[in-house]
């Protein structure tokens, strides 16, 4: 403890220092005070390289059983969002994890390349593991009718394969996980946190769902705040798993496992901002309890409609503003002069894709129960499919007026309680205004 406690206050010379001496501790070269900074906000990519699969009948049913991810075209999709990085120029591009579709490392590893040309142009990558993307029991290639194995990452892998991506910048790495510290800028620095449970993986058989914030890790964030006061910077914390409930319904999972504790500890810690994603939608919350509040912005998945990302404005004399923005596939299709029509409309065709599927997975639902004419069932899949396709994108307050006073919300008002009345009810329990903005003033 006595020598934790030394070496701690060493660091905190030796990083007083670096920084007097006008560098970093690697020699990036640091945003000076004082000026604006844009930030990139994507989440969720799960990539899954065009050399894993030859889009036959295994990945067709693989597609169809999914959770509405566009897992056929998130290549492009990943290739568009680097184009509109080429062209905004934004200083910093934040990857909050499920970088992967299933954690393969060929996946991991042409990825790393795609970001890589994304430095290449200016603007600097941190990234962090999702709970998909190391020691996943779940890697597969598609070929023809078949599924196969192929290989994972451990965390070694990901450390190396990343490395580029935050972890040669960082000041300060947690011992026990994944978890690192970044100084990008004099005023912001970036805590990256690896919350996933990993270890588990291969004795359940599939990627751990549930995340956590460790006791050391807790004890390390306190230490790391301490290093950011003492250099007048202030912390932005991005994780995978969400600080705070997100939904009424879906919270086990995708909420850290001590959500209270952590809140506790960043709260104490003087933090103020949090980057998640794992639940895939868009959404904002916010714990007001004690003194300050703290916010959890969850930027929906990039794979999922409607394909978009975060853009975190840090402006020194007026505090931090966050908005959402949508990839360009459709430019980016057309100037590659690509002539499939999917992508040349992506927008009608995602949300398309995206509303169908919400629709038949309703539509399926109400067949089974008794009760209903096949209008009403029809009704109540249209009802549950406009507020889907608004819930992931965090806009369900644009329809809420129009869909609560429609037949189809009635009926499923009226219905009897199983699963699926009791998600339509909650995605517009919280709706009165959208989730894709907000701004946290200066702190005086
Ligand atoms: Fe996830």
């Amino acid at each position: 403890m006595i020598v934790g406690r030394k070496a701690y206050f060493l660091f905190i010379i030796i990083f007083i220092l670096a920084a007097l001496v006008g560098c970093s501790p690697q020699g990036t070269e640091k945003i000076e005070s004082g000026k604006d900074i844009t930030m990139f906000v994507a989440t969720d990519i799960h990539y899954l390289d065009k050399k894993l699969s030859d889009y036959g009948e295994a990945f067709e049913v693989y597609a169809a059983s999914g959770d509405g991810k566009q897992i056929n075209y998130v290549e492009e999709i990943v290739d568009a969002f680097s184009r509109d990085i080429k062209k905004a120029k934004p200083d910093i591009l934040i990857i909050s994890g499920d970088l992967t579709n299933n954690g393969e490392k060929e996946n991991h590893l042409m990825l790393a390349k795609k970001l890589t040309n994304i430095e290449k142009t200016g603007t600097r990558v941190f990234v962090i593991p999702g709970n998909h993307d190391i020691q996943n029991p779940w890697a597969r290639g598609f070929k023809g009718s078949n599924q196969y194995k192929v290989g994972t990452v451990d965390k070694d892998d990901f450390y190396k394969i990343y490395n580029k991506f935050g972890y040669d910048e960082a000041i300060s790495m947690d011992e026990s996980t994944l978890s690192y510290l970044a100084a990008p800028s004099e005023d912001v620095w970036l805590l990256m946190l690896d919350t996933n449970q990993y270890e588990y993986n291969e004795f359940i058989g599939m990627p751990a769902t549930n995340g956590i914030i460790r006791s050391e890790t807790l004890e390390w964030i306190r230490q790391c705040s301490e290093l950011a006061k003492a250099n007048n910077a202030q912390i932005i914390t991005v994780m995978h798993h969400n600080l705070m409930d997100h939904s009424d319904l879906l919270s086990e999972g995708y909420t850290l496992d001590n959500s209270k504790e952590a809140i506790e500890t960043l709260k104490s810690s003087g933090m103020n901002l949090v980057l998640s994603g794992h639940i895939h939608i868009q959404d904002i919350q916010i714990n007001n309890e004690g003194v300050s509040p703290i916010y959890d912005i969850s930027t929906s998945a990039l794979s999922i409609y409607p394909q978009q990302y975060g853009v975190l404005k840090f402006l020194p004399a007026e505090g931090i503003k966050y908005s959402t923005s949508l990839v360009d596939v459709e430019g980016w299709a057309k100037e590659k002069e690509i002539g499939d029509k999917n992508m040349l409309n992506f927008k009608a065709y995602s949300k398309n894709h995206f509303a169908k599927a919400s629709y038949n997975k309703a539509y399926d639902e109400l067949k089974k129960m008794d009760g209903y004419s096949e209008g009403e069932r029809k009704l109540m899949a249209e009802t549950m499919s406009i507020l889907n396709t608004n819930y992931f994108a965090g806009t369900v307050a644009s329809v809420r007026n129009d869909v609560i006073h429609s037949p189809g919300y009635k009926l499923w008002s009226d219905a009897k309680p199983p699963f699926f009345k009791s998600y339509v009810l909650s995605m517009v329990a919280d709706s009165y205004r959208n989730k894709t903005e907000l701004i946290i003033p200066k702190q005086n």
